[in-house]
């Protein structure tokens, strides 16, 4: 009998284990952009057939790349707001907490509650770092970053592709009312790229379905949720600091994609908001 970690996931939740796997694949070489060894650790103590994901090789590079991408922003925050409360929503088995810790940030995990019973074989509340089993479209989990004291940074990474729009504009004006003044990144996906590419590549292996697509993130800033966009790049656009860290490879490999590829890389961006400044 396997002694592996059993996984029983929604759909939905079932996804967390591609980004898993593609910062564990990313982690593995010998020279990445990426250091995770837990998320080598997990992959390697969950009952799961990883290997069904390897035809899916871009996909996973991808995944790794924009980890690394928000990282660096998150960082810049922590540089700015050395204790301030970083909320990572829909956080699946992402090990970032591990990775930019600073020894004072606050940190809060959401996830919907099969997704926190899985995490919690893993990781721990603790001093720091706590973890929330909660649906992002319910209004409870603020209640509980408010009392952590900001100022706050939230990440949601793959996850609000996989909302209604009505319920993505319904969280930004509930952060930006409850929680002025925060950054919140978040990445965009186009409806060429989820109809297209991922119909083609990740769909073949699990059947989630996302419904919020967005060709421009200033799109956002239209809505009139409160929501400013301070920077938006593709995969092949890293922060500067990240290029300079990355393997000289991947500098060359990420500058031709970027001139060649843009329009195709376009389709999916990472983007940093900051929502309604509190009134002086
Ligand atoms: C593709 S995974 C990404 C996981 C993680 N952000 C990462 O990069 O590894 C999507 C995640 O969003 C979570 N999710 C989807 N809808 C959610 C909701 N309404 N509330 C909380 N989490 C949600 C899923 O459970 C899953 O963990």
């Amino acid at each position: 009998m396997s002694h592996k970690q059993q996984v029983v996931l929604g759909e939905v939740q079932e996804t967390l284990l591609i980004p898993l796997y593609g910062r564990a694949v990313e982690a593995r070489k010998p020279r990445s952009v990426l250091r995770d060894p837990r998320s080598v650790e997990m992959v390697d103590s969950i009952d799961y057939d990883f290997a069904k994901l390897d035809s899916s090789n871009q996909a996973l590079f991808a995944c790794a790349m924009r980890t690394a991408i928000i990282d660096e922003w998150v960082r810049g925050f922590l540089a700015e707001h050395p204790s301030g409360t970083v909320v990572e929503l829909g956080t699946g088995l992402n090990t970032r907490f591990d990775r930019v810790d600073n020894g004072t940030v606050r940190w809060i995990d959401i996830d919907l509650p099969d997704v926190i019973e899985l995490r919690r074989a893993f990781f721990g509340d603790k001093d720091r770092y706590r973890m929330i089993a909660a649906s992002i479209t319910e209004d409870a989990w603020l209640d509980e970053v408010v009392r952590s004291g900001g100022p706050y940074l939230l990440v949601s990474e793959a996850v609000l592709a996989y909302l209604a729009e009505e319920d993505v504009r319904s969280l930004f004006r509930r952060v930006a009312s409850r929680l002025p003044g925060a950054w919140v990144v978040t990445d965009t996906f186009s409806r060429m790229l989820v109809e297209q590419i991922l119909a083609r590549d990740v769909r073949k292996v699990m059947s989630m379905k996302m419904l919020w697509t967005c060709g421009d993130p200033r799109e956002v800033e239209r809505w009139g949720v409160g929501a400013r966009l301070l920077e938006t790049r593709n995969l092949g656009q890293p922060q500067a600091a990240l290029r300079r860290r990355m393997p000289p490879v991947y500098r060359v490999g990420m500058a031709v994609a970027d001139r060649l590829g843009g329009r195709r890389l376009d389709g999916y961006r990472l983007n940093l908001y900051k929502v309604a400044e509190p009134d002086k």
